[in-house]
C-alpha cells in the first residue's frame, strides 16, 4: 500500500427531510447566494423546502447554471457575487451546479486577473469562499469531494480543477430527490458512480486488501439497486443506496494509497467538450477500449473484478479480465447507455486524432496509473471506440 494523507472536511446530513436543518449549517450573519440550474427544483418542490429553510437569512438567487456547468454562466454569477457582497454560497443541484458553486467559490477569493486561469493552468484552490450543497442528484460525488469541472463552449474545453479549499462544508443528501429525476440520467448517476470506482481500482495490485474490498462492494451495490431505482424512481430504499454509492464512490476514500487512472474521464471529458455527449455516457463509451488496449498491465485487476464482483470462476487470467470487460459492457446496456462513439454521432470520423492532438497541445505526455499512456495510444484507444 503507498502512504497517503487523508482529510475530508464535509459533514454530511443524509435522510429524509434533511433541508429543514440547513438553518443550523450556515453562519446567522451570512448573505447566501442560492445557485441552481434549468428549473428541476421548481417542478419537484425542492426550491420551496430550501427557501423556506432560508427564511431567516439575506438570500440572492442565481438561476440557469446548465449541465457541464458554462464558464460565461460563471462569469454573470461572479458578478453578482461582488456586487452584492455575498459571503455564503448555496448549491442546490446535480454535479454540474455544484461544480460551477465550487469555481465560484475559488474565482471569488482569485487575486488574479482573469479567473480562467484557474482552469487552464489548474491552479489549486488552499481557501475558497464557504459554501454548502443539496444535492439533487447522485452521481459525480462532488458533494463530498474538492474536484470540479467547467465547460468552456467558446474553446471547447472541459478543465478540472480543485483543492483542498474546496471541499463542501456540509451536503444534504435526501434520496426523496431521487424520485423525480428522469431516467436517463439515474442511467447516467449509476454508470458515473461505477466508472469513478473502476479508475481508482482497475489498476495493478498493490495489496491494498481493504480500499479493494471497499471498491468492489460498492461496484456489487450498484449493480444490486441499479435495476431496482430504474424500475421505481420512488422506492426510497433503492434510492438511499444508490445516494450513498455515488458519494462513497468519489468522496477520497477508496482512491487512498492504491494507484489511480483516470485516463477514461481524461478522454471522455473531450467527448463532451466536443459534442455535447452526457458525462456518463461517454464513459461508457470508452471504458472497454481502454480496458482492452491495456489488457496486459491491467489483466490481474481485470480478473479480480470479473471474479469477485461477477462471479466467474471459469478460465485463465486473461479469459477471466476479457469476461470482466464484456459483463461491464452489458451493465450499460442493461441501463439503456450505448458504448460506441457512433451511437451518438455521426461524423465521429477525425475524433480520436483531434482529441490526441489536443492532449498533445497541453502538453500532456503520458496519462492513466503508469503515466505512459501517449497521445497516440490515446488515438488508439478512442479510435477503438468508434
Ligand atoms: O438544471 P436542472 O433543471 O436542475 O436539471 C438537471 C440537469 O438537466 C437535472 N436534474 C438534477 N436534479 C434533478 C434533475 N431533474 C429532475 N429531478 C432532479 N432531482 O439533471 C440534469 C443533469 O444534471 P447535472 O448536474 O449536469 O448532472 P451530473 O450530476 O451528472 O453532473 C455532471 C457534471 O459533473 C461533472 C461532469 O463532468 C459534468 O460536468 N463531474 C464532476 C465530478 C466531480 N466534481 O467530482 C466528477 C465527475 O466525474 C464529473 O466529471
Ligand atoms: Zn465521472
Amino acid at each position: 500500500m503507498n502512504n497517503f494523507e487523508l482529510q475530508n472536511p464535509t459533514k454530511i446530513l443524509f435522510g429524509k427531510n434533511q433541508i429543514d436543518k440547513i438553518e443550523n449549517e450556515i453562519p446567522k450573519d451570512a448573505k447566501i447566494l442560492f445557485l441552481y440550474g434549468g428549473g428541476s427544483i421548481k417542478r419537484n418542490g425542492i426550491y420551496e423546502q430550501v427557501t423556506a429553510a432560508l427564511s431567516k437569512f439575506q438570500v440572492v438567487e442565481f438561476s440557469g447554471i446548465p449541465a457541464n456547468p458554462e464558464y460565461e454562466t460563471l462569469l454573470k454569477a461572479l458578478k453578482v457575487i461582488k456586487e452584492e457582497k455575498i459571503t455564503f454560497l448555496l448549491a442546490v443541484g446535480g454535479g454540474s451546479v455544484i461544480d460551477g458553486t465550487k469555481f465560484l467559490s475559488a474565482a471569488a477569493l482569485y487575486k488574479g486577473d482573469t479567473p480562467w486561469v484557474i482552469l487552464a493552468k489548474n491552479i489549486r484552490t488552499e481557501i475558497g469562499m464557504p459554501f454548502g450543497t443539496v444535492l439533487t442528484l447522485p452521481a459525480t460525488g462532488s458533494e463530498m469531494n474538492s474536484g470540479a469541472v467547467v465547460t468552456r463552449s467558446e474553446t471547447k474545453e472541459k478543465l478540472a480543477m480543485g483543492g483542498e479549499g474546496l471541499f463542501p462544508q456540509f451536503s444534504i443528501l435526501d434520496p426523496q430527490v431521487v424520485y423525480s429525476i428522469p431516467q436517463r440520467q439515474i442511467a447516467n448517476g449509476l454508470a458515473d458512480s461505477f466508472t469513478h470506482v473502476l479508475e481508482q481500482y482497475m489498476t495493478y495490485p498493490i495489496d491494498a486488501a481493504l480500499q479493494d474490498r471497499f471498491a468492489e462492494s460498492i461496484m456489487q451495490t450498484i449493480i444490486e439497486t441499479a435495476p431496482k431505482i430504474l424500475a421505481d424512481t420512488t422506492n426510497y430504499k433503492a434510492a438511499a443506496n444508490f445516494m450513498w454509492c455515488c458519494t462513497m464512490a468519489l468522496n477520497g476514500l477508496i482512491q487512498k494509497g492504491v494507484p489511480n487512472d483516470w485516463a477514461i474521464h481524461a478522454m471522455g471529458h473531450e467527448l463532451t467538450a466536443l459534442y455535447g455527449i452526457d458525462h456518463a455516457r461517454t464513459l461508457a463509451i470508452l471504458t472497454k477500449s481502454h480496458y482492452l488496449y491495456n489488457l496486459e498491465t491491467k489483466k490481474e485487476k481485470l480478473a479480480q473484478y470479473a471474479e469477485r464482483v461477477w462471479n466467474i470462476t471459469e478460465g485463465s487470467i486473461t479469459e477471466k479480465a476479457k469476461a470482466g470487460i464484456e459483463k461491464t459492457e452489458a451493465f450499460f446496456h442493461s441501463m439503456q447507455i450505448d458504448t460506441k462513439l457512433s451511437d451518438y454521432i455521426d461524423d465521429y470520423k477525425g475524433t480520436a486524432q483531434t482529441i490526441a492532438k489536443t492532449f498533445m497541445k497541453r502538453g500532456w505526455k503520458g496519462i492513466g496509473e503508469h503515466g505512459t499512456l501517449t497521445p497516440n495510444d490515446v488515438e488508439k484507444i478512442v479510435e477503438m471506440s468508434y
